[in-house]
């Protein structure tokens, strides 16, 4: 076999209607049922979905997000989430890649997560102490990518 034939083809692509299914397949076997109940996905459920980015291994769905319009206070911004990657694709930098797309797409646009700031530190996401969400949540998880630091409650748009 050449080396040609044995190279995986992997890359990132805007997600299409035809990869929801694939998608909610890998964000159920990474958080399960359990992440109806966050209130992420009370946001998730109001908001309209502003893009969203699968990664592909040999066409098939190995990696997803998306982004949410919401505002903070009166800011317009995105909310990243959920970000998965099949776990036998991980620690191929596919997460990097998939969390890039969304930094490439929000442009000027800040972005809000809640998620490990261990992980999301190196992208530059920081602490937002002052983005309220309505309903529990632990407020460490919170951060933020963008110019200034966000205040105000949290709300789909
Ligand atoms: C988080 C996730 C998307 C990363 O995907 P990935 O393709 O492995 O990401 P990358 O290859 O870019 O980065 C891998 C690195 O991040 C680290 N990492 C992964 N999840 C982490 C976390 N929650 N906290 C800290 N570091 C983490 C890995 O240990 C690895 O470290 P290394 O480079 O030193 O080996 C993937 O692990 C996943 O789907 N996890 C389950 C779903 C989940 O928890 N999503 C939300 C995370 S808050």
């Amino acid at each position: 076999m050449t080396d040609a034939a044995v190279q995986t083809l992997v890359r990132i692509d805007a997600e299409t209607p035809a990869d929801a299914a694939s998608v909610e397949a890998l964000v159920m076997a990474a958080f399960g049922p359990g992440r109806y109940a966050k209130t992420a996905e009370r946001i998730r459920e109001q908001a309209g979905v502003a893009a969203g980015f699968v990664a592909r291994e040999n066409g098939r769905v190995v990696g997803a997000v998306r982004l949410w319009s919401i505002t903070v206070g009166e800011r317009p911004a995105l909310f990243l989430g959920p970000i998965t990657v099949s776990a036998d694709s991980r620690k191929g930098g596919l997460g990097g890649d998939l969390v890039q797309a969304c930094i490439d797409h929000a442009g000027t646009t800040g972005i809000l997560l809640v998620g490990d700031e261990p992980y999301f530190s190196r992208f530059g996401f920081r602490h937002a102490p002052e983005a309220r969400l309505q309903g529990p949540v632990d407020q460490r998880r919170v951060l933020w990518l963008g110019a200034d630091e966000p205040a105000g409650t949290v709300r789909a748009a």
